[in-house]
Formats: C-alpha cells, structure tokens, sequence
C-alpha cells in the first residue's frame, strides 16, 4: 500500500482504486506545511504540459486525486494546496509512465464506463467510450424505444430479452452494465483469457451482479451451451501486421486487439458459428472497426440472410457497431 499524505491529516490513507472516488471535506490547509512549494494548481499545470492525448488537464487532474488520495472535486477546489516532496515525486514518475503511452486506467486501477467504475488490470483492455455505444443501442432497443438508425424502427419486448451472452468479454464492462440495467435478464459472459474473466468476476461482484453472470471461458461461441435472445461482442478487430506499429500494442494485451489478417478474421470466425447461438427474434451487436463497416456488415448478411442488417455511428460519426435482428 502506498502511503499518502492527506493534507488534512496525520493519518495515511488508503490509495486504493476506489480512492479517487470518494469524495473527502475540503482540508484546511496546515502550516506544518508550508516549507514545501509546489501546490497543486502549479503541479497540475505542469502536467498538462507532459501528458500526450486530447484530454491532458483531465487525466492530470484524475492522477494528482488518486495519488493524494481525494477525489477530483477536491482537487479543483484547492490549487493552493502545498504538495509533499514525496509526492510531488509520485506524481512525477506516474506522469512519465502516462507520457511513454501506458493508459491512465492501469495506474489507477479503474476506468469509468456506462456510469459505472470498473476495475482495470493489465490482463484486460481498458474500456472504451465508443464500446458504450452497443450497450446504448442493446437497451435502447430492449427497451422499446424507436431506435436510431437507416432501417425501420424496431419495438422488441423486454421480456423476450432474458437471455444474453457477451462474448470476449474482457473487463467485463458490457456484461456487467447489462446486467446492472436489465434486472430481469441472466448473462454469459466468456473469454479465451481465464486472466480476464476473474477481472470481469471482480466487477461483477463490485456491481451487485455476479449472481445473474455464469462466466465461461473458451473460444468464441464454444461455451455457450443453447441459443440466447442477444448476442454482444467486442472482439479483437486490429489487422495483426499493423498492430505491431500501434502503441495500445505495447501497453494492452495484444489477445484483446489482435484481429487476424485483416482485423476481421476472428469477427468472421463469429459470425459464421453466430446463427446456431441466436433465439429467433433475436439481436446480435457487434462493435467493429471504423474502417470496416462494409466488409462485416456483407459477412452479417452472408451469414444471417433475411435479418436486417444496420450499421450505426458512434458520437465521433465512425461507423463502430453492427446490429443484425432476425
Ligand atoms: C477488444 S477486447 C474487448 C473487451 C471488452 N468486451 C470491452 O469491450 O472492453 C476483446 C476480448 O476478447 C477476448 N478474446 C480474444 N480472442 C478470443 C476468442 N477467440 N474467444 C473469446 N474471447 C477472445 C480477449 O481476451 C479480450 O478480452
């Protein structure tokens, strides 16, 4: 355990993942203190410098929380706050990792996703704002609400969609904020990496939902034992020869990017088993590539003739998810 220093206290405090979460009152600030020179207004300043990306301010902001231990709230309430040498060393050594490319979500051991913190280690891919989409769209449609998109409107019935299965399931994040938002359903979830799936079990459990997941490990559809009335995936779709160019490849596993020829060899392996894994009446959602939304939506088709095919655009208006309803 890392020993943080709470500028509103002599005692330690747990650096946890859960600890840039919760929220702390706003310390005063102590004159025990007042030696040290750099304040977290400055600190963080300096930071935003140093990290590469789109949102450099944020994530400096989210770090300095969980290395001090507060939230991010407390954070931008008290730039004046004088920071100890030990760690202002911290944050600067955890900067230099966040600079060589390694993902925030592995320092601090959680990432947000659906509204829901997910616990995040090096066996699983840290989730991502556009996998939200499928699990929009999934309970959007569930829901009975008109859905967007180029086809025609569907209303599917909640209480048909009782069964689901998530394959490649990784964190867990699509199985786990399924089941979180559609308490009647009961959930697979599988992955090839058994690493992986006690990530998933863990969130599970955080999220008051490992009683409805039955988590199985294995390729593909081979542990699902009957058909369900939806099937999500986000497997790995990066083509294997570009991958290697890719920084994500050195800082995630490459078993949760790695697509084959291609990038979509293994969504072809997938689609192709999909239709003996599907309810009739059923949903399959599929996140793709930006670049392949034509090449898989004419496998979909190939393999689910008769069902109605749609593409959908993510908030960034790149084609990322396949729907296919039978
Ligand atoms: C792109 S990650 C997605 C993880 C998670 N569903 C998400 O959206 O963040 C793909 C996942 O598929 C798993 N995977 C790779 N090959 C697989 C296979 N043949 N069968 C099942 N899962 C596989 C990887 O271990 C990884 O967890």
């Amino acid at each position: 355990m890392t020993e943080v220093q709470n500028p509103n206290s002599k005692t330690p405090t747990s650096n946890g993942p859960q600890a840039a979460l919760a929220y702390s009152s706003p310390p005063a600030l102590m004159t025990e203190y007042k030696e040290i020179e750099t304040t977290v207004g400055n600190a963080l300043a300096t930071a935003a410098r140093r990290i590469p990306g789109e949102t450099p301010r944020l994530e400096a902001e989210i770090l300095l929380a969980h290395i001090l231990g507060q939230s991010r709230a407390w954070i931008l309430a008290h730039p004046e706050v004088l920071l100890k040498p030990g760690k202002v060393a911290e944050f600067d050594s955890t900067l230099s990792r966040l600079a060589d490319g390694e993902p925030l979500a592995y320092i601090t051991g959680y990432r947000e996703f659906f509204g829901l913190d997910f616990l995040v280690t090096r066996d699983v891919l840290v989730p991502r704002p556009e996998t939200e989409l499928l699990v929009e769209y999934a309970l959007a449609a569930i829901g009975e609400r008109r859905v967007a998109g180029d086809g025609p409107p569907f209303t599917l019935h909640a209480s048909r969609f009782t069964t689901i299965a998530d394959i490649g399931a990784g964190s867990g994040c699509i199985a786990v904020s399924l089941a979180v938002n559609l308490p009647e359903a009961s959930i697979i979830a599988t992955d090839i990496s058994s690493a992986a799936l006690a990530v998933a079990r863990a969130n599970a459990a955080r999220h008051g939902v490992a009683e409805r997941i039955d988590f199985k490990q294995g390729d593909l559809l081979d542990p699902i034992a009957g058909p369900v009335d939806l099937l999500c995936a986000n497997l790995p779709y990066i083509d294997s020869d570009e991958l290697s160019a890719l920084t994500v490849a050195r800082n995630e596993p490459r078993l949760a990017l790695d697509g084959g020829i291609g990038g979509t060899e293994l969504v072809e392996r997938f689609l192709a088993a999909a239709p003996g894994s599907l309810n009739p009446g059923g949903m399959l959602l599929l996140e793709i590539g930006a670049t392949q939304a034509e090449a898989v939506s004419a496998t979909a088709r190939a393999a689910f003739p008769g069902a109605t095919v749609e593409i959908h655009k993510d908030l960034a208006s790149l084609p990322r998810l396949v729907s296919i309803h039978l």
